[in-house]
Formats: C-alpha cells, sequence, structure tokens
C-alpha cells in the first residue's frame, strides 16, 4: 500500500474501502475480508449508518489499530457545536475506537463551520488524528478556508474519468489540500467498464478498465475508495501500483471528462 503525507504530517493509505451499502454480518464479512487482503482504509459515515458493523468487523480483525485507517463523517443531524461534539463521542462509541483517524463533513452546510468548531476541539484533544470536508465545491471551499480557522486536510470529491475535478485538485493543492475520490468508479454508471479508452489501455497494461480508471486517479496523487462486495475485485482494485500511465494516456483519459456529476446524489448548488 502507498501512503500519502497530509499537511499536517500524518499518512493516509491511496487505496481505501467504500462502505456505502455495506452492512449486517454480510458486510462485516466483507470489511474484515478487505482487510485480510491488505484494505488499511475504511471510508464510512453517520449517514451510511454502519459504523457499528465496521467497528465489529475491526475488532473481530484482530489487527493492530495503528495499521489502520478510519474515516467517518457528520453531515446536518450535528446542527450545532455542542450536538456535533456529542455525535464525535457517539462514533467513536460506535466504531469502538479511542480515536478517528480522518473526520470529514459530509457536505457544506449552513452549520459547517459550528460542527468545524467541534471537529477541530476533538483533533487537538487527539481523538482525531485528520480533519476535513467533503462535497465543498470551488466557492465553497475557498470561502471556508478563509475563516474555518484550521485548513482542512482533506476534500473528499466525486471523481472519475467523467469528473476529473482537476482545476478544483490545482486549487486544492495551494494549501496541500488532499484530494480524496468518492465514486472512483463513476459508480459503475455511464458504462465505464466498457470504455473504449480504458480497454485499450487495459490490453496494453493487462489490467482491467477498472484498474486503468483507478490508476489515473491515484497517478495525480488522488486517493480513492472505491466500494465492492465482490471478493475478487477488492483484490483487483487494490493491484494498481505496479504500472504507470504515460503522459500522452494520461491526456487520452481527460478527454473523457464531461465535467459535470454521473450520481443523481451530487449537486453544484451545495449551500
Ligand atoms: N463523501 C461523499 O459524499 C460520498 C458520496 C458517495 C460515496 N462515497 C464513498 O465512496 C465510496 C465509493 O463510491 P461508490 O460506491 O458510489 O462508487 P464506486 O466505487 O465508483 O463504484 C462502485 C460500483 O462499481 C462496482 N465495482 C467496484 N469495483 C469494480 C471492478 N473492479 N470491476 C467492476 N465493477 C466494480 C461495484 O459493484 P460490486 O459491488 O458488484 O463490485 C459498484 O456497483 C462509497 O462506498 C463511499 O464510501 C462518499
Amino acid at each position: 500500500m502507498k501512503y500519502i503525507e497530509l499537511n499536517n504530517g500524518f499518512k493516509i493509505p491511496m487505496v481505501g474501502l467504500g462502505t456505502v451499502g455495506l452492512n449486517g454480518n454480510e458486510g462485516k464479512e466483507l470489511i474484515k475480508d478487505a482487510i485480510k487482503v491488505g484494505y488499511r482504509l475504511i471510508d464510512t459515515a453517520r449517514m451510511y449508518n454502519n459504523e457499528i458493523c465496521v467497528g465489529e468487523a475491526i475488532k473481530e480483525s484482530k489487527i493492530e489499530r495503528s495499521e489502520l485507517f478510519i474515516t467517518t463523517k457528520l453531515n446536518q443531524t450535528s446542527y450545532n457545536y455542542l450536538k456535533a461534539k456529542e455525535d464525535i463521542e457517539d462514533s467513536l462509541h460506535k466504531l469502538q475506537l479511542d480515536y478517528i483517524d480522518l473526520l470529514l463533513i459530509h457536505e457544506p452546510y449552513k452549520c459547517s463551520y459550528d460542527m468545524y468548531e467541534a471537529i477541530k476541539e476533538a483533533y487537538l484533544d487527539g481523538k482525531i488524528k485528520a480533519i476535513g470536508i467533503s462535497n465543498f465545491n470551488e466557492k465553497c471551499y475557498l470561502e471556508f478556508i478563509e475563516s474555518c480557522g484550521m485548513i482542512p486536510m482533506i476534500n473528499q470529491l466525486e471523481s472519475h474519468i467523467y469528473f476529473t475535478q482537476e482545476e478544483l485538485r490545482k486549487k486544492m493543492l495551494e494549501k496541500k489540500v488532499y484530494m480524496q475520490a468518492w465514486s472512483p468508479l463513476a459508480n459503475g454508471k455511464g458504462d465505464l467498464f466498457n470504455e473504449p479508452t480504458l480497454i485499450n489501455l487495459s490490453h496494453k497494461y493487462n489490467k482491467t478498465p477498472a484498474q486503468i480508471a483507478l490508476r489515473f486517479l491515484i497517478q495525480r496523487h488522488i486517493g480513492v475508495i472505491p466500494k465492492t462486495s465482490n471478493r475478487d475485485r477488492l483484490v483487483e482494485n487494490m493491484n494498481i501500483f505496479d504500472f504507470e500511465l504515460m503522459e500522452e494516456e494520461m491526456k487520452d483519459l481527460f478527454k473523457l471528462d464531461q465535467n459535470k456529476s454521473v450520481t443523481s446524489w451530487y449537486r453544484n448548488d451545495w449551500f
């Protein structure tokens, strides 16, 4: 596994497991399998309603805590400073952890600044190792860093071959804010796995279209958190560090950018 150093010196694995829809015994066993095959980053959120399942998987995997990197996210139900403080404790309890590696504000909310006060406090208390935001588009991001009092370490965004968000990535680099891609496989939409450019490259490098799509991201220092409920694909999605796309090939992949979300969930008018 490769790691990237965040702007506070803390290191994050470049590939993690997304856990939307993973729950119950089946979800728990899959997360344990992911840890067994080498995943070290697990991405959950209070919104996914599966922190208990993630916590049980971690405990049963019997892996050293320091080897794992656990992300969770607060949403608008943590609507003010006190509620956010309470919910951080609740997440720690559900995950059965003494600290959370990364805590994000799930989307830009009117109460983001209040929430962030509680997040910063927990960070300074050592209950959180890195803090960040998610789905903050350029306008929200620039406004937020103006007055949030501590530059976030991460902005987790929808990003894949059809929606690269390259301009925002470059803007964030100025402050060493690391971009992590959610839906790095475009949520399996837009016929990504049959995309001719990906298929051609997959033949050249003896990789799958999914591996080429993920490589396109990590080669630009973007972390990825693909979700799969298939055990073979768990291994496939991690196995992306033994080849390198050429500059011209990266340019060809950029030509697929439609500069818009493929998910119905993403809104560009947040906040
Ligand atoms: N911060 C946010 O607001 C936000 C929003 C959305 C998602 N997320 C995070 O990002 C994670 C990933 O996003 P996502 O679940 O929307 O989409 P994704 O990872 O881009 O795509 C998942 C889809 O691709 C399929 N798949 C995965 N690996 C594959 C492979 N190697 N070959 C073929 N198909 C493959 C999966 O099916 P199988 O399961 O059948 O393999 C699933 O249908 C989420 O789980 C969540 O943790 C964050």
